[in-house]
């Protein structure tokens, strides 16, 4: 049986400013969690949007150089693959597959991203 791939249109390049994010909503992405689609120098990261420490949302926070900081205490995640880099937060969170083809960003929810 074939696996049913579903993705979403986020929008076409240049709708998400460098250093800003996008959020889906949970009802959206279909995984149970809003999801943030990151522009980053040209590149498109997605994460889960909930800070694995608390109560914060990571499309809020400083993107810069391949990682995002939370707004909230300052933890720091990788864009590519959601790993933490810093404290306070010590787990990860989830990437997600973003592609661009031609020039529209697609987000494919809970497929692994790219790493
Ligand atoms: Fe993100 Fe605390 S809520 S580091």
């Amino acid at each position: 049986m074939s696996e049913t791939i579903t993705k979403i249109k986020i929008g076409a390049v240049g709708d998400i400013e460098d250093g800003e994010a996008l959020v889906v909503d949970a009802e959206q992405t279909g995984t149970g969690e809003p999801i943030a689609v990151f522009h980053d120098e040209g590149e498109y990261f997605a994460l889960n949007d909930r800070c694995s420490h608390g109560e914060a949302s990571l499309a809020d926070g400083w993107i810069e150089g391949g990682q995002v900081e939370c707004p909230l205490h300052s933890g720091k995640f990788c864009l590519r693959t959601g790993s933490v880099l810093s404290m306070p937060a010590t787990e990860d969170v989830a990437a997600h597959k973003v592609e661009v083809e031609g020039d529209e960003i697609w987000l494919y929810p809970g497929q692994a991203a790219a790493q």
